[in-house]
């Protein structure tokens, strides 16, 4: 009877070898084989299902089912790791083929950025200036009225106020400076009574008529020589050495006799138009000459503001327009291109 049983088993282990490995044949993802593993082999499977009947055998009985019942498990075992590691081969290769990319194609062209004229314009002035000696000095682009003007020998009511028009803020005698000039007086009052010798450079702003060669926004670059002894000579000194520098030897260059309150005597220098060669053009305004700068010998009233005793010490101030002379250098026609954000005026230098 018993010997019967024994069959029984076995045939049922047999059963559940097929049983197993076919539906191990069909399972096609991670957690149907989880699912195969808890039906077939877990503490509550079927083969632990058939083993609990191990105790209806005689003790002789019980080895042979037992080899065969370990030889079960150990195939379904070793089947169930093949197919796993089938299964994870197979999700990866799907994977790789959605993602695939295709390293024959051409890579797309970056579009390499460059710095903006003013910015090349700036970095030329500076490598100029710093080369003769001058420090850089940052001053604010919001000033007081008493800074951009009365500071300047402009007190309130000084017609040349009218050439520096502004943008005023809703503070009472707070605004956007006109020029960089008022950072003179910053830089005299942190350094007197040493001498000095810096450029300015930044932003101003000015409530004018915007046209080819004017911008109501742009640079100026200032210049400040405090010390015993200085004269116009420096001056003319450093603003034709500057010139040559900036563009070439033997471009001709001029001085104007000029007015500005806070100089005297005082000049402006312009440069042999480059875009006309002297011809005449909307640059130009049709002289064949291009202003670059205003510049004079320190107000000894301002000296006196800055801290400075006028009796023993001079210097002299020069200003100029960055844009105005990037668009001699670079042959540009139009001041307004440079804040309308249209990247081909990149591509011109
Ligand atoms: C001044 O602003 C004086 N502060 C310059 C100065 C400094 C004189 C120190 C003496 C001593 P002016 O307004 O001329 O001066 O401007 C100086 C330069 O700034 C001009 O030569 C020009 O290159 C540039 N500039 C002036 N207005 C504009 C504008 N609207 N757009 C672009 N550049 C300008």
């Amino acid at each position: 009877m018993s010997n019967i049983v024994q069959q029984d088993i076995l045939q049922q282990l047999k059963q559940l070898q097929k049983d197993a490995e076919t539906a191990l044949a069909h399972a096609k993802s991670a957690e149907a084989t989880r699912n195969w593993y808890s039906e077939y082999l877990s503490r509550k499977g079927r083969l632990t299902g058939i083993l609990r009947n191990l105790g209806s055998l005689s003790a002789a009985e019980r080895p042979l089912v037992g080899k065969v019942a370990n030889e079960v498990k150990a195939v379904l075992e070793n089947a169930l790791q093949e197919r796993q590691a089938a299964i994870a081969q197979a999700e990866l290769e799907a994977v790789r083929r959605a993602e695939s990319i295709d390293v024959t194609l051409p890579g797309r062209p970056q579009n390499l950025g460059k710095l903006h004229i003013t910015t090349r314009a700036l970095r030329d002035i500076y490598a100029i200036f710093t080369a003769m000696g001058f420090q850089i000095y940052d001053s604010p682009e919001v000033e007081t009225d008493e800074y951009n003007f009365q500071l300047l020998n402009m007190p309130p009511g000084h017609p040349a106020r009218d050439m520096w028009d502004t943008f005023y803020t809703t503070t009472p005698g707070l605004l956007l400076r006109t020029h960089t000039s008022p950072g003179q007086i910053h830089a005299m009052r942190e350094y007197a009574p040493e001498p000095i010798r810096v450029i300015l450079p930044g932003k101003c702003y000015r409530y004018e008529q915007v046209t080819a060669r004017s911008e109501s926004m742009f640079y100026q670059v200032e210049g400040l020589a405090v010390g015993k002894h200085i004269t116009f000579s420096d001056l003319k000194g450093v603003l034709i050495n500057f010139a040559n520098q900036m563009y070439g030897e033997g471009r001709e260059a001029r001085f104007r006799k000029s007015y500005f309150p806070f100089t005297e005597p005082s000049v402006e220098m312009d440069i042999a138009c480059i875009l006309c060669n002297g011809k005449g053009c909307p640059i130009c305004k049709y002289t064949g000459w291009l202003e670059i700068l205003g510049a004079g010998v320190v107000h000894p009233r301002v000296l006196e503001y800055g801290g400075y005793d006028p009796t023993e010490f001079s210097g002299f101030a020069f200003g100029m327009g960055p844009e105005r002379m990037a668009l001699q250098k670079y042959s540009i026609d139009d001041i307004r291109y440079f804040y309308t954000n249209d990247v081909r005026l990149l591509e011109r230098v």
